[in-house]
């Protein structure tokens, strides 16, 4: 088949060379045209995708910075942002616009796909009214990306896929499509019970996540590592799951995803008491470990703090939405000379990394990645915003 997959990114890009792989003809739409030069030129600008597999699929994956592909696309997936605006709410701009460059050149019969994540109620609402004004015969459906950046276990291809159309033969064209490259595809009986799937799995780490952050706090208060306290729980077989506390959620997916659900919930009058204490406990982690390093230094001023690892998680360069901006940025306030490393961000905000060593006043370790030689800080003493030495 012919598939346009929009969207180059983290998830468009790894769905593009699965498809290519197993034998579709892949055209991958982006607005960036440097990264559409970039991919063309077979280099990868995520760390989860080699070269070598951009090199592998040949002539079945290139990439464009104009929608032409769409013309004679048999499958579109959409894989645009779908970020939060400077008020918390959903910005559906990215996936607007998309639509309507989509529906200016879709043909009759073509299945459109939204892997973005959206509020329930999106695929059937926004982006069937932007397909609509094609003015063509088109199949509809929602599966929902559930990557996870820098796992090495779980892919596009042996991750578990949801898949729900707007009509029984969508959802049939959907899942014959998937099938074609990923191993288990699962259907709902309506796009809305999967779209709200997707919110409940991110909405249920960010709570768990912020519920542990809470923990981490009473167990530094109570003298004991937290890190003990949930290894220990983990020895429970059935009805505890771990989660690992840190500086606050960051990504795409985690701090952005549950305020999708608090939007349409608002828009319908249920309640979100959990998801908006979760978003409270979560920003409030980059303060709390200023506190904290305040406490170990007898106060900030003119100390010399070295942050390690400013990615939003280990072992990936990703820095959207991470916990570490907001970390420096207090520890500034405070007077604190701030320095950071982080060998796979290299520069950010137009400052560069600086390498790991011995004279710092503190180091806060946020996200160090895998191999990250910390014995490099010397007797400088480490905060460890993750729990544990
Ligand atoms: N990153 C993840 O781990 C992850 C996991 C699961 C789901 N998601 C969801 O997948 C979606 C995409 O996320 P991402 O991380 O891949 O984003 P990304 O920023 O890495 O990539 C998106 C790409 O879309 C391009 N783009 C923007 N507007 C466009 C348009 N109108 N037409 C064509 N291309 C356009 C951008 O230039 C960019 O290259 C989001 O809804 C996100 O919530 C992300």
């Amino acid at each position: 088949m012919k598939i346009a997959v929009v969207g180059q990114g983290y998830v468009g890009l790894p769905v593009a060379i699965a498809a290519a792989e197993a034998g579709h003809d892949v055209v991958g739409i982006d607005v960036d045209p440097e990264k559409v030069a970039r991919l063309n030129s077979g280099k990868s600008p995520i760390g989860d995708l080699t070269d070598s597999s951009i090199a592998g699929v040949g002539s079945k994956y290139e990439a464009s910075s104009t929608f032409e592909g769409i013309d004679t696309a048999n499958v579109v997936v959409i894989c645009v942002p779908t970020p939060l605006d400077s008020a918390h709410n959903p910005d559906l701009t990215f996936l607007v616009s998309a639509c309507e460059s989509i529906a200016n050149r879709m043909r009759a019969g073509v299945l459109v796909i939204l892997e973005s994540t959206v509020s329930p109620g999106s695929t059937r609402g926004i982006v069937k009214s932007a397909l609509d004004k094609s003015g063509v015969e088109y199949l509809l459906a929602y599966s929902p990306e559930r990557i996870d950046p820098a796992n090495k276990q779980w892919n596009v291809k042996n991750t578990p896929k949801l898949v729900a159309g707007i009509s029984d033969v969508a959802t049939v064209r959907a899942l014959e499509f998937y099938r074609s490259f990923v191993a288990d595809v699962t259907t709902g009986s309506s796009v809305e019970v999967i779209e709200t799937a997707k919110l409940l799995e991110n909405s249920f780490r960010l709570i768990n996540i912020s519920f542990i952050n809470e923990i981490a706090e009473f167990c530094a208060r109570m003298g004991i590592d937290v890190r003990e306290v949930i290894d220990a729980a983990a020895t429970k077989p059935y009805g505890f799951m771990p989660f690992y506390p840190g500086a606050g959620v960051g990504g795409h997916c985690i701090p952005v995803d549950p305020s999708y659900l608090v939007a349409k919930a608002r828009e319908i009058g249920a309640p979100t008491r959990f998801i908006d204490l979760a978003n409270e406990v979560n920003l409030s982690m980059p303060s709390y470990f200023v506190g904290v390093a305040a406490g170990i230094l007898g106060g900030l001023t003119g100390k010399k703090i070295l942050v390690v690892g400013v990615a939003y998680k280990p072992d990936v360069s990703d820095v959207r939405e991470t916990p570490a901006l907001q970390l420096i940025r207090l520890l500034r306030e405070a007077g604190a000379v701030v320095a950071w490393h982080d060998d796979l961000v290299g520069m950010w905000n137009n400052e560069h990394s600086v390498i790991l060593t011995s004279g710092y006043d503190l180091a806060v370790l946020v996200n160090p990645h895998t191999g990250t030689d910390l014995s490099l800080l010397g007797s400088t003493p480490v905060l460890n915003t993750r729990g544990g030495y």
